[in-house]
């Protein structure tokens, strides 16, 4: 059985109140309904109640996302967001140990592990960014270190749950960068994953998405690869118009 390519907009710190409700719509015009793809909307959490509300009213297949998410029910974390809260108000994926998390907050892979288990068990997918920097790319290590941040981010996780994990490999170097990774790099560390994801006994359905710099003009080299499932999308998906011509192009 095939995997059906997936195309998840990180909208990151962006947009203001009304921004999402309006992408949503003008969204819905630009791709057809019967879209072969799954979609999926990540925004900051106070909007995540806006972003509900306009992708419900929408035909296309599209989930709600939350940007990250505590692996405790309740508690004293100041700025934290439960992943209890995020399930009940209809959160349906949660993107977990983003780059931007790891290194700018510090969030380790333990940390990333609870966090991915967490969603999981509330019934949400949980898409696991992992990624190597320039420095660790241009030192050569790049596949080493992302396979171990891959076991790591994963120590907490069960092989067989009933909610989805996806993984999302993105290359520090190329996010927000415009120099996406070229699909050489992509390809062998795709297929390294995939091996990987085996041998730790997941499910050979696990989707494996490339994210950093993705554009509809680059995207058609990354989906013609056997183990690229489809994006994590940034800057591209703040625009409709770009976001729709990216799905558009990756699905040709
Ligand atoms: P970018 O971001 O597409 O803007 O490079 C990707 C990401 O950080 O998920």
């Amino acid at each position: 059985m095939s995997r059906k390519p997936l195309f998840a907009a990180n909208w990151k710190m962006n947009k203001l109140p009304g921004e999402g409700a309006a992408f949503v719509s003008a969204l819905t015009e630009l791709v057809d309904r019967g879209v072969a793809a799954d979609l999926m909307i990540a925004s900051q959490a106070p909007m995540l109640v806006e972003l509900k509300a306009a992708i419900s009213a929408s035909p296309l297949p599209c989930k709600l996302g939350a940007q990250n998410c505590h692996w405790l029910a309740s508690g004293a974390h100041t700025g934290e967001n439960s992943p209890e809260l995020l399930a009940k108000i209809g959160v349906q994926s949660v993107i977990i140990g983003h780059s931007e998390r790891r290194i700018l907050y510090r969030e380790p892979d333990s940390e990333v592990a609870l966090r991915v288990r967490a969603a999981l068990e509330r019934g949400m997918d949980a898409i696991l960014c992992i990624g190597e920097t320039k420095e660790q790319f241009d030192s050569g290590k790049s596949k080493e270190v992302v396979l171990a941040q891959l076991k790591a981010s994963l120590h907490e996780v069960p092989a067989r749950t009933e909610s989805e994990l996806v993984i999302a490999y993105e290359p520090v170097w190329a996010i927000g960068t415009g120099l996406a990774a070229t699909p050489e790099i992509v390809k062998e560390m795709h297929g390294a994953i995939r091996k990987e994801l085996g041998a730790l006994g997941y499910s050979t359905q696990t989707r494996i998405l490339y994210g950093g710099s993705t554009t509809p003009e680059n995207i058609p080299s990354f989906m013609a690869l056997e183990d690229v499932d489809g994006a994590l999308i940034g800057g591209t998906s703040l625009d409709p118009v770009k976001y729709a011509a990216l799905i558009k192009n990756g699905l040709i």
